[in-house]
């Protein structure tokens, strides 16, 4: 069974931190370290895309100093280490409307795209002021644009802000929530989706390779019967 692409919902920072009587920012400090576990199992085991949900567009209601706490770590984690995953080979992209964000980190955003473009190890993205309802819209609206009539789902692709990577394989929710909570919605058609109950900060590579295994004993059909799969 190939595994291309993973996509992770990062769920559970909060409920961390508030287990052990900390400020919520903390559960988000903790969070960095398994973004890092993520990135590295990635790269050690050829997994070639990996899709990583940072901040909704609806996680903008959240409080202020937790908003642009999260927006300062993500800077720093910028400056500080996708750097370094560039020496490694990374490719990274920032997916999301991104018309909210700062000069600062917008900066920082088009200038880490710029400089690890054409690598080609790991495909690293990073979805900031994402969700997948915004990802069709933008994309309906580029179509209009462009004057467009009719649509086939494959020039659709086109337009989404993913192309042209892969759809995700592998979907993984952290956290012990069921839901896709406006994450990729037509990438994910049909992604093999793995909820667990640990929460991201608990989330260590030896949990990562928990879910892998896990999506390798899926069967997946794509609409198809089991049978036809075992005569192909
Ligand atoms: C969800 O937990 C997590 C987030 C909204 C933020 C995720 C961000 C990081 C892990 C750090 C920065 C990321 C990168 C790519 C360097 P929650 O706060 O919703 O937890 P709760 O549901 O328990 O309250």
């Amino acid at each position: 069974m190939t595994l291309c692409h993973i996509a992770i919902i990062m769920d559970g920072n909060g409920r961390w931190a508030k287990k052990r009587l900390l400020p919520r920012v903390a559960g988000h400090v903790r969070g960095v370290k398994r973004v890092k576990d993520a990135v590295e199992y990635c790269i050690n085991n050829g997994i070639e895309y990996l899709t990583l949900f940072a901040f909704g567009r609806e996680n903008w209601a959240r409080p202020e100093e937790e908003v642009s706490f999260l927006m300062k770590l993500l800077s720093e984690q910028i400056r500080k280490e996708f750097y370094k995953l560039n020496e490694k080979g990374v490719r990274i992209r920032f997916i999301g409307d991104k018309s909210r964000l700062n000069k600062v980190i917008l900066d920082q955003i088009n200038d880490i795209q710029n400089v690890t473009s054409n690598n080609t190890n790991l495909k690293l993205n990073i979805a900031l002021d994402y969700s997948g309802t915004y990802d069709i819209i933008q994309a309906v609206n580029n179509i209009i644009k462009d004057k467009r009539q009719t649509i086939t789902e494959q020039e659709f692709e086109k337009y989404l802000l993913t192309f042209p990577d892969p759809h995700p394989d592998l979907l993984i929710r952290t956290s012990g929530e069921s839901r896709l909570s406006n994450f990729m919605l037509w990438q994910s058609s049909y992604s093999e989706c793995y909820f667990t109950p640990k929460l991201w900060p608990d989330f260590t590579k030896r949990e990562m390779e928990l879910a892998v295994n896990w999506f390798k004993t899926r069967e997946r059909r794509f609409g198809r019967t089991s049978e036809q799969l075992k005569d192909s």
